[in-house]
């Protein structure tokens, strides 16, 4: 029997993480506060992280994989502190905010990173990039270099809690025409998705596996022009009969306009949800090595897969159940040049 301690297990990869481990036979515990429900079937620690006690109940284990997913220096440096000794494999999840550019295609893991956070600095813990990088060398160095550290892009694929990757497939579900994108007629704007389901499967058979170092486990890499064409495959493949239209018009948006319409880029209200705004210092965003990732065993499944399922699981809100990007009536004002 594997045994394997998520700290952690209540966010949307929490839960990934332990319905996998689960359906592949192993001990699962996971400790947090419990502010959403733990998976059934996994061993439920309710612990708060900030209390000195935290861990007193998952210490003396021999656990054979620890996936720790703060973003928390000081909670960082506790558990691996407290449990790091006695841990077979630990693996931190990270991000690829960790790194201080964007603008190198393709750099791969040696790319410089943000300047660590001091871990007692408590206040400065909302600077997730520099959270992150501490959270990194603090695990590293007190297990002497025996840490995976995995550096996810963005995480995409049914349930997504950010609603990023579910906009488009969700838009191009509705029959409302015409669709509102952004015009990149220079192709610059990229994206690298990776399904939250072959990010859960990564990090165990990796972390079970004993590798260690820095991997950044990040999507295949699709200009934003190819992105919206999968999205709008996936939409008329995978669309409630009646609602989807197969031959929607298009309407292109010059995303020099952004800033005056007071469109945000990336996520949040009144957005364009996965666009940039235009610019050379975000050429290499989304366009992060996935070699070592690769090498280590990263299975991906398709964008249009991933889309297709994220239609499939709506159950009836579609955009609007999202908390982000164009509300309708913010579309057709754009359209109309209002
Ligand atoms: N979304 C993306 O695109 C993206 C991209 C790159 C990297 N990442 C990283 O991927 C991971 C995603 O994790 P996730 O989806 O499982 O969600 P999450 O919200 O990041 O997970 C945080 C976990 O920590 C627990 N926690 C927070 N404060 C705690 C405390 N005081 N004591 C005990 N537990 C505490 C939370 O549970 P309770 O609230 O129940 O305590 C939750 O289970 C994170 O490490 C994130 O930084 C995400």
């Amino acid at each position: 029997m594997t045994n394997i301690l998520l700290l952690g297990g209540t966010g949307w990869l929490g839960k990934t993480l332990s319905g996998l481990a689960l359906d592949r036979g192993h001990q699962v515990t996971a400790l947090a506060r419990g502010t959403d429900p733990f998976v059934e079937g996994v061993d439920a620690v309710f612990s708060d992280r900030a209390m000195s006690e935290a861990y007193a109940r998952v210490e003396h284990h021999d656990w054979d994989l620890v996936v720790e997913l703060t973003s928390s220096p000081r909670f960082a440096r506790a558990a691996i502190k407290r449990l790091g000794g006695k841990a077979r494999n630990w693996v931190f999840v990270s991000s690829c905010s960790v790194y201080a550019e964007q603008s190198e295609a393709g750099a791969d893991e040696s790319a410089d990173v943000l300047k660590p956070l001091d871990a007692d600095d408590e206040e400065a813990e909302s600077d997730y990039g520099r959270a992150k990088s501490a959270c990194e060398s603090l695990s590293l160095q007190t297990r002497a270099g025996r840490t995976l550290v995995v550096r996810p892009g963005l995480i995409g694929g049914p349930g997504d809690p950010s609603g990023r990757s579910s906009y488009w497939p969700l838009r191009f579900a509705e029959s409302r025409d015409p669709v509102l994108v952004p015009a990149d007629p220079d192709g610059l704007q990229w994206v690298q998705v990776i399904d939250v389901r072959d990010l859960a499967a990564f990090i165990l058979d990796a972390g079970l596996a004993g590798h260690h170092g820095y991997v950044n486990a990040v999507g295949a890499q699709y200009q934003l022009v190819q992105v919206l064409q999968l999205a709008r495959d996936a939409a008329a493949s995978a669309g409630a009969a009646g609602t989807t239209k197969d031959g929607h018009t298009l309407h292109g948006y010059d995303l020099a306009r952004m800033a005056t319409d007071r469109v945000n880029p990336w996520a949040g209200p009144k957005s364009l949800p996965l666009v940039l705004p235009p610019g050379t210092e975000h050429e290499g965003f989304a366009r992060r090595s996935d070699a070592r990732a690769l090498a280590m065993g990263l299975h991906r499944r398709s964008l249009r897969e991933s889309f297709e399922d994220i239609v499939r699981a709506d159950d009836g809100g579609g955009i609007r159940s999202l908390r982000l990007g164009l509300s309708a009536e913010e579309e057709s004002a754009l359209i109309a040049g209002r």
